[in-house]
């Protein structure tokens, strides 16, 4: 019995992208906490926040015709884009990361929640190509694609 090959395909299934990829049908009910707010999908219009589809890649503070806070604004032209790295601070707590956001939510406390929600609007964001990893601790040990 070859228990090693059991034993390296569980590791490499324990330490492959499930741990960091989240579920967007999780996500789709995570983001009804969003919808009084905000709409995705197609003819999708801002509504007191920015459409989000494509959001994943944009800079921020530039979806057409929304009208952000200034504040949004200088961190989108300080260069913030929105990736899941990005995504992740912003959703657990919006005023962390752009402390005059005119966003009032308090923000998703559990890590599960904004996986999957971030997995939820990359399928409205089709045009998003995640950048080469950065040499972080984490992604040396991903073998590049
Ligand atoms: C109470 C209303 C409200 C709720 C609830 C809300 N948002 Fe927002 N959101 C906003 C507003 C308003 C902005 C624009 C912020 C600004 O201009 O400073 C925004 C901005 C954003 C942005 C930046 C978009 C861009 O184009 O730069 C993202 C991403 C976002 N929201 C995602 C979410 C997600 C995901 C949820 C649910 C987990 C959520 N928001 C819940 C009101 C809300």
């Amino acid at each position: 019995m070859r228990l090693w090959v059991i034993c390296i395909l569980l590791v490499a299934l324990l330490a492959g992208p499930a741990s960091a990829a989240g579920d967007p049908l999780a996500g789709e009910v995570v983001f009804k906490k969003c919808l009084a707010c905000h709409a995705v999908g197609e003819g999708a219009k801002n509504k007191v926040g920015p459409v989000l589809n494509d959001v994943v890649g944009r800079t921020a503070g530039t979806a057409e015709k929304f009208k952000y806070s200034q504040a949004l604004i200088d961190a989108g032209s300080a260069g913030l884009i929105w990736t899941p790295e990005t995504l992740a601070p912003w959703l657990h707590k919006p005023k962390d990361v752009v402390p005059a956001t005119k966003m009032s939510f308090a923000g998703l406390a559990e890590q599960a929640d904004i996986d999957n929600v971030i997995a939820y609007l990359l399928t409205f964001s089709p045009n998003y190509v995640p950048a080469a990893p950065a040499p972080s601790a984490e992604a040396s040990s991903a073998p590049a694609q």
